[in-house]
């Protein structure tokens, strides 16, 4: 068992990591009195293997509580399911005093947050994230919201949750595919901030990929060690935070070109080598380590190259448009050494040309 605490002051909460974590959350809820009802938020299929685990443990610990769904997958993140969402709740008479549980990945933690923040202006929740992808980024942090028809997370708000609860046995039920995602996020975190957990990732990559919940529990715990940091020092992005960014720059405009058919940790393998190779041919990081990023992300079998169907000019169009560019202008976490990066929005276009057509097609 770890546990890691994201310090906010007044609003600080604990991450507690642990295999079999789902059965002690209930009791734990009803030593920390955070709410006197709870519903618990879950997709369809996220609820079919593990809600009922988690009402048992509510029910074990004497806490009443709700089992509502919503249909799987990013479709489901917008407005309509969280005004249906907030319908049943006022419906169940839940109010202010009562609190909801997020149980599965991101997309029921970024719509339960954002459902949470905005519910009778505001009523506590906890996190219990079931991918590998929640459990090391957006299940910490706070960064809540839904999809609008216009772009991805438009509608959102900053709302800390109150406890993150992760069950590292939740990761043996999960698809590779969703693994693979989350691990592009692991990887990333050890370019960007620790050396030394990039090269432990290179080293037990096979006990990572069979699952070994002793090196997962590990992995996450120095992940969301990481992360709780860097969120202390930035909550609102205003600066620091935007390192978690590595890898999303041409990652994003890529997974956009492709219409969305590469996965996310996909994208952002291939956005991390492009940024490695702006950094290379901008001077500030060096071949062998641009090398090394790469052939340890291609060892976990995330794609190091962008897929020769897509067009380099369509790539960098989608460059313009990405939301967190600042008057069109993108800005590129570029890494200095692994383990270390710098925030610039000052790259040639030029070479941004040169690194996507390098990257375009090849083997
Ligand atoms: P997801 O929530 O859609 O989960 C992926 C799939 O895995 C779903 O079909 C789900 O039903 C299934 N699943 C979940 N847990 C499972 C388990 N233990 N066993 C078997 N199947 C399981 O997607 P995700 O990749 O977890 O999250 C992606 C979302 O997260 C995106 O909407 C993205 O914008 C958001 N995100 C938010 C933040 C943040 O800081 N708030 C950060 C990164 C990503
Ligand atoms: N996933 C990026 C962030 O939480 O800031």
């Amino acid at each position: 068992m770890r546990q890691i605490q994201v310090g906010l002051g007044d609003r600080a909460y604990p991450i507690v990591i642990r295999e079999g974590a789902l059965a002690g959350i209930g009791e734990d809820l009803r030593q920390k009195t955070i709410a006197k009802r709870y519903a618990v938020i879950t997709d369809e299929h996220v609820g079919g293997l593990y809600g009922g685990n988690l009402l048992g443990s509510m029910a074990r610990a004497g806490l009443a509580a709700e089992l509502l769904t919503f249909p799987r997958g990013e479709a489901s993140k917008n407005l309509t399911t969280v005004g249906n969402l907030a319908s049943q709740l006022a419906r169940l008479g839940f109010d202010r005093k009562d609190g909801l549980i997020a149980l599965g990945g991101g997309v029921t933690g970024d719509i339960t947050g954002f459902l949470a923040a905005v519910y009778m202006r505001g009523i506590p929740f906890v996190q219990v994230p079931t991918t590998l992808l929640a459990q090391v980024d957006s299940s910490v942090g706070g960064k809540t919201g839904v999809d609008i028809p216009e772009g991805k997370n438009l509608v959102g708000a900053f709302y800390q949750p109150r406890a993150v609860y992760i069950d590292t046995r939740a990761l043996l039920t999960l698809p590779v595919a969703e693994i693979l995602n989350g691990l592009a996020e692991v990887i990333k975190y050890g370019v960007i901030y620790d050396g030394a957990f990039f090269e432990l990732l290179a080293d037990r990559r096979h006990d990572i990929l069979q699952r070994d919940l002793g090196i997962l529990e590990e992995v996450i715990a120095r992940c969301c060690t990481i992360k709780a940091e860097v969120v202390a020092a930035d909550e609102k992005e205003a600066d620091l935070r935007r390192i978690l960014n590595f890898g999303h720059t041409i990652g994003h405009a890529v997974e956009a070109a492709s219409g969305y058919s590469l996965a996310h940790g996909q994208a952002v393998a291939i956005g991390m080598v492009a940024a490695a190779e702006l950094a290379v041919a901008s001077g500030s990081f060096s071949r062998p380590e641009a090398d090394r990023l790469r052939e340890v992300i291609a060892a976990y079998g995330l794609p190091v190259t962008i897929p020769g169907n897509l067009e380099p000019a369509v790539v960098k169009s989608y460059l313009k448009t990405d939301k967190k560019a600042v008057g069109g202008r993108p800005f590129f976490v570029l890494p200095t050494r692994i383990g270390a990066v710098t925030i610039t929005d000052d790259v040639a276009g030029e070479l941004i040309e040169q690194v996507i057509e390098k990257l375009t097609g090849e083997p």
